[in-house]
């Protein structure tokens, strides 16, 4: 019987089958704790002598047990990493190129447009400080534009910038005008709605020359051209007056409605137009922050999103970042 558990434990060939031998010997009603309940029937030496052999064996059953859990053990492990080896060089014909995101694709011709009439790119710090991000734009302490609902606040004052306005500042504070400047980037405002997310992208111009060289007919010329490349020939540009504190005097930017052309709809909120730009002749208090004398110029501002959005008639922004792949793909 005792040489039977042994070689049961010498055959077995997995954990569990090693689970019931032990079982089997050791268990209520094993062999060999019955073994130990018949040893209480015997008396004096024979009770001394089976005594001894029956604990030797059991130790002996136990550490057969052992060796070969541990043996099994690591026989489990490396069946199972065997199992699941995954081929890291192995060519995958199921995978799908991936492609540029929707974001990425307008800002991409946007920017084709601008340098391709001759302006640089520029860029600048997402940490802004009061001064770059409000003030120097003549945005004084009590402007709404500060409001806390708009501007993400850091504990020293500084903020998330909430345009890419203060790359204008920058510029000038580091270069000496003629300027021809665009500034792609990423802007932050405390909104989150069909048609806002905390993270949205804009494209800021910014043209200076000496004074009495730029005009608001430049202004006007650029960006009636640039919609055009944007939205096709046939769409219609129109300059509503507006305000902007960096800029006097100011204007919005509206298209003729790309989706009714112009017989109004939902998305124009039956207006016919689609505001897409603002834009201005830069204040002269900008200027005088960046001490910059005898200059005038012109800056526009737009959202990569909202461009994105009615090129490719999306009407949740929030989708575009949401990363589910079955909307994203259907731009590629
Ligand atoms: N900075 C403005 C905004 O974020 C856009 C703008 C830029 C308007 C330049 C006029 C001139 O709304």
């Amino acid at each position: 019987m005792e040489n039977n558990t042994l070689k049961a434990i010498e055959l077995a060939t997995s954990l569990q089958e090693l689970e019931d031998i032990r079982i089997k010997a050791f268990g209520k009603k094993g062999n060999i704790t019955e073994l130990f309940v018949l040893l209480k029937e015997l008396e004096g030496d024979t009770k001394k002598i089976k005594a001894r052999e029956l604990n030797a064996l059991k130790s002996q059953i136990e550490s057969a047990l052992a060796t070969k859990k541990e043996i099994l053990k690591a026989q489990e492990l490396a069946d199972q990493l065997k199992k699941e080896r995954i081929d890291m060089t192995l060519f995958n014909t199921s995978s799908n190129y991936g492609s540029m995101h929707p974001v990425s694709i307008t800002l991409e011709k946007i920017i084709d447009y601008f340098v391709a009439m001759n302006f640089s790119l520029r860029s600048g710090p997402l940490v802004e400080d009061d001064f770059h991000n409000f003030q120097a734009l003549n945005i004084p302490e009590y402007h709404p534009a500060r409001d806390m609902q708009d501007t993400f606040y850091f504990n020293d004052g500084k903020v998330l910038r909430t345009h890419t306005s203060p790359v204008q500042i920058r510029t000038m504070e580091q270069e000496s005008f003629p300027i021809r400047m665009i500034c792609p980037g990423a802007v932050f405002r405390r909104d989150y709605d069909l048609t806002h997310t905390p993270m949205f992208h804009q494209v800021e111009g910014l043209v200076v020359e000496e004074k009495g060289k730029i005009s608001f007919s430049h202004l006007k010329f650029i960006l009636e051209d640039f919609l055009h490349y944007m939205f096709g020939g046939d769409i219609s540009v129109r300059f509503r007056s507006s305000f902007f504190p960096f800029t006097e005097p100011s204007a919005e930017v509206d298209i003729s409605c790309i989706f009714c052309k112009g017989n109004g709809c939902r998305v124009c909120s039956h207006t016919g137009w689609l505001e897409v730009l603002g834009c201005g002749i830069v204040d002269r208090n900008v200027f005088a922050a960046v001490h910059y004398e005898n200059v005038s110029g012109y800056a526009f501002g737009m959202g990569v999103e909202r461009f994105a959005m009615l090129i490719h008639a999306v009407s949740d922004l929030r989708s575009f970042f949401e990363s589910d792949l079955r909307i994203l793909e259907q731009f590629s």
